[in-house]
């Protein structure tokens, strides 16, 4: 089976001679087989895809234009399947940053976008994602390229996800409605929900379209401006969405974005005086620093979409077999770099060892290599620092005594490709129970009581997500509303509708994207009171 899997990635030839091999005994057959495994995934690290699209766009976008750098720098933007450059691209610092927000002021004070009716806005808004659908091959190549995701989820999930988005927002943009107050007294009062201004977001590199589009569509249907500093690993693809933004007729400095590094272009949008909100997604360490930076400068409203080590609850009524790929996906999914994934998997006493058995079946069973090869699940990791730090708690997961059950190594000789690796007999204290790993690492632990796992769920610094997974409604009834979570998956996981809100408890995060919730992140509420003339009137 697994030279089946794995059978797109070599030539045919070589699977052929690899199938025929592995005839023989029991044991002959499995040490053969991991043979076959790891010198058929090597010889598919070695043949490269190329990716079928061009790099057109490498400059800051800032008022409408794309522009060098003020200091003329650049920085390489990197391929995670070999750790080479794909491109040089402008980096923007805090100059760029003053640039990019001076574009995006004007372009709130004086410029056209604020004061236009909102189904215009909303029209620009859906004439970019009928572009986005019409570039829908060549953005995935992009992403997937600079990012290291499957081609195939990048070209079916993400960027339709990414048009889907903008076109929920559009939506929004002429229904955002003020109320009529009925206060005491002879006024007249009513409420006007008016943009915040100029809007400072910050992106990770884990889902650079969708993080692009959780940020920009809300505050652009609601009326404001924008600078966008995408994540150092990956500047390719908002650039060429930016592109698609101006063709289709978005007024120049509403949308500003600067590629370049955390503690000098990040840093100096969070602190700028002229920027009225900021938003951010990535780690909570950072976080941290971008509140402080925010309540340093001008008090500016600060939303925070940070880390996770969500539980997912398999409980002792599940059908072990969908219960075991629901629990792989919840974790594997886009190489495990998720901040929701469900990163402790609870099983149940009576289930556990069937449900380890077959969870380790199926992740020997994954499909690892050439993000851009058909049917391949899993890419490499996004560089070398996360590579670093995931093989760094593998080893911490040895070292404390949890049982490796499959992986636990690289995979090939380059790139960043990790093994999909599971640890059993893990105790909830263990470093890699409570820290956020964000790679293709489970970690399995038992439990006896639904009361009992949700207090142990619950014993961490993080609350994004759970996953609960049974057939009992009264179960599920007490797991969804015991987890501290933002999110509750029942029989579900990784469901990312537009309009569902997302974000955290605790150290996960503050305030909600998507949905209606995002919407008050970017607006004002101005309360307008006015003295009635005739008052018997009311
Ligand atoms: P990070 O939080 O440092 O980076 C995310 C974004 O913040 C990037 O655009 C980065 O340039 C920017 N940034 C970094 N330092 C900054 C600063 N001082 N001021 C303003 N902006 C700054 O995350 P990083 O270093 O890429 O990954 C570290 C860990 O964070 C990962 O291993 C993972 O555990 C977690 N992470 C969580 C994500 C999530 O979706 N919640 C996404 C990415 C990482
Ligand atoms: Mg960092």
């Amino acid at each position: 089976m697994a030279a089946r899997r794995l059978s797109g990635l070599i030539p045919r030839s070589l699977y052929l001679r690899s199938l025929s091999s592995s005839v023989g005994s029991r044991g002959q057959r499995s040490s053969l087989r991991s043979e076959v495994q790891r010198f058929s995934s090597a010889a598919a690290l070695e043949e490269l895809i190329t990716p079928p699209v061009k790099v057109n766009y490498t400059q800051l976008l800032i008022d409408g234009k794309f522009v060098d750098s003020a200091s003329g720098k650049t920085f390489p933007t990197l391929d995670p399947r070999t750790g080479e450059v794909i491109a040089n691209v402008a980096e923007g610092d805090a100059e760029d940053i003053n640039r990019a927000v001076s574009a995006a002021r004007k372009a709130f004070d004086e410029g056209p976008w604020p004061k236009m009716t909102a189904y215009e806005r909303s029209c620009i808004m859906l004439r970019f994602a009928d572009l986005v659908e019409k570039h829908n091959d060549d953005i995935a190549a992009l992403e997937t390229w600079n990012n290291g995701k499957p081609y195939e989820q990048a070209a079916q999930v993400e960027v339709p996800g990414f048009a889907r988005l903008f076109r929920y927002y559009a939506g929004w943009a002429d229904k955002i409605l003020g109320l009529t107050v009925p206060a005491d007294g002879p006024y007249h009062v009513q409420t006007l929900h008016e943009p915040i201004g100029v809007a400072g977001q910050i992106i990770p590199w884990n889902f650079p379209l969708l993080m692009f589009a959780w940020k920009v569509g809300p505050a652009l249907a609601c009326g404001n401006t924008i600078v966008l500093k995408t994540a150092e690993q990956t500047p390719l693809t908002a650039l060429y969405a930016a592109k698609l933004f101006l063709e289709a007729g978005l007024p120049p400095g509403v949308l500003n974005i600067v590629s370049g590094y955390g503690p000098t272009a990040g840093a100096a949008l969070a602190s700028h005086m002229d920027v009225d909100k900021i938003a951010f997604t990535g780690s909570t360490e950072t976080g941290k620093i971008v509140q402080e930076l925010a309540a340093k400068s001008n008090l500016k409203p600060v939303t925070l979409e940070l880390g996770g080590k969500s539980p997912f609850i398999v409980c002792k009524d599940a059908d072990v077999d969908k219960a075991v790929e629901l629990a792989h996906f919840a974790l594997f999914f886009n190489q495990g770099q998720c901040c929701c994934a469900g990163s402790r998997t609870f099983v149940h006493e009576s289930v556990h060892d069937e449900f380890l058995e077959k969870a380790r079946a199926r992740a020997q069973k994954r499909s690892v290599g050439d993000p851009f090869q058909k049917g391949i699940e899993q890419g490499p990791q996004i560089d070398s620092e996360q590579f670093e730090k995931i093989l760094r708690y593998i080893k911490s997961g040895v070292e404390s005594n949890a049982t490796l059950e499959c992986g636990g190594d690289r995979l090939g000789s380059k790139g960043y490709y990790i093994q999909p690796t599971i640890f059993s007999n893990v105790k909830d204290d263990m470093l890699i129970a409570q820290d956020e790993i964000f790679g293709p690492v489970q970690t399995i632990l038992k439990f006896k009581e639904v009361g009992d796992v949700i207090k142990r769920a619950n014993a961490t610094r993080y609350g994004l997500a759970a996953g609960v997974f049974t057939q009992n409604i009264d179960t599920a009834n007490t797991l969804s509303r015991g987890l501290r979570a933002g999110t509750v998956w029942v029989n579900c996981f990784d469901v990312f509708d537009a309009a569902i809100p997302f974000g955290g408890y605790k150290m996960s995060g503050v305030g909600r994207e998507k949905g209606i919730y995002s919407l008050n992140n970017y607006l004002q509420v101005k309360a307008v009171v006015t003295k009635l003339k005739n008052p018997a009137w009311l």
